[in-house]
């Protein structure tokens, strides 16, 4: 099952940077070191069992871009499944990048009328703290206002934080197929193991696919103590960084057992394209147990 990804924006502003740091194990100090992709790089990423992203990352400058929206126009906006558009937040050239996204727009309408559409408002390290929201609100507000009648998600990124695997998070979740039956298992996996929480993460990417909590409401927002709700990304960014270490002492990272206090937690791997993080704190349960019902899950989930 091959999910055509369209990956635009203009030139710099970062896509090839938050491909390698979420495909090809990059750590963000690295992408400084990237050139202008020359027309389009493709990357095909297997994505859990027969799901196969097609990335298609289009380079930016001017010249290319031109060529998307004439002569290369059906080739580059057919059949795609999700596009994402990269706004670099620090361009000083505003109205230039909307026309582009219009144009991006109006090429999606025609072309691939069902594609999901989701905007980076990307860089956001760069802006003043004090700055972000006002500054998001208002692109998303130009964004939106362009995209009608076309639904868009808008995530403020920055390559320098968790904030580029929430949004990445979110866009493999709208293309996984299935995945509410694969929560209703891990749900029942959930209680059955007595787990508070399990996260459900993609092998290579460290990408979150599903979560499920003992304290999830019918919303599906957590009403236990205080949590950090963006703990997941956060997760996914330091565990990825741990892999990466690993591979450079020419380790391979297999499984972690962490406690803290009463809370068990432990991570290990599910099928051959995911990894399972079981956060435990009843106190009775011991590791072997808690290791042995992964184990159980496991043939389950195969
Ligand atoms: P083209 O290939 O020409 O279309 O450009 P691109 O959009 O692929 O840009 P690229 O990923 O090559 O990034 C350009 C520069 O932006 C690199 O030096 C990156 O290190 C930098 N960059 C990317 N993301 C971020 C970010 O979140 N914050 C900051 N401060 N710099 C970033």
């Amino acid at each position: 099952m091959k999910k055509k990804v369209l990956l635009m924006g203009k030139s710099g502003s970062g896509k090839t940077s938050m491909r390698s740091i979420i495909f090809s194990n990059y750590i963000a100090r690295d992408t400084r070191r990237l050139g202008a992709t020359i027309e389009v790089e493709h990357a095909s990423v297997r994505f859990l069992g027969n799901l196969v992203l097609n990335l298609w990352d289009c380079g930016g400058q001017h010249s290319f871009m031109e060529n998307y929206f004439t002569s290369q126009r059906d080739h580059i906006f057919r059949n795609v499944e999700v596009l994402i558009y990269v706004f670099d937040v620090e361009s000083r050239e505003i109205d230039a990048d909307m026309e582009y996204y219009q144009m991006c727009i109006d090429a999606i309408k025609q072309n691939s009328k069902d594609a999901k559409v989701f905007c980076l408002i990307h860089k956001m390290d760069l802006v003043h703290e004090d700055l972000r929201d006002r500054i998001f609100e208002d692109r998303v507000a130009q964004i939106q206002h362009r995209s009608s009648p076309i639904q868009t998600t808008c995530f403020r990124t920055s390559i320098w934080d968790e904030t580029l695997y929430q949004a990445w998070s979110s866009i493999v979740y709208a293309l996984i197929p299935n995945v509410r039956l694969l929560e209703a298992h891990l749900d029942k996996f959930c209680s059955a193991a007595d787990a508070d929480e399990i996260i459900l993460f993609e092998k290579t990417t460290f990408l979150v696919i599903s979560h499920v909590s003992k304290w999830a409401t019918e919303d599906g927002t957590v009403s236990a103590a205080p949590l950090d709700s963006h703990r997941f990304e956060k997760i996914s960014n330091i565990i990825k960084q741990f892999k990466i270490s690993c591979m450079k002492a020419h380790a391979q990272f297999q499984a972690m057992e962490i406690r803290n206090g009463r809370v068990s937690v432990y991570l290990d791997m599910l099928t051959a394209n995911t990894y399972l993080m079981m956060v435990v704190s009843d106190p009775d349960i011991q590791s072997r147990a808690a290791l042995a019902n992964i184990a159980a899950a496991r043939r389950h989930f195969e």
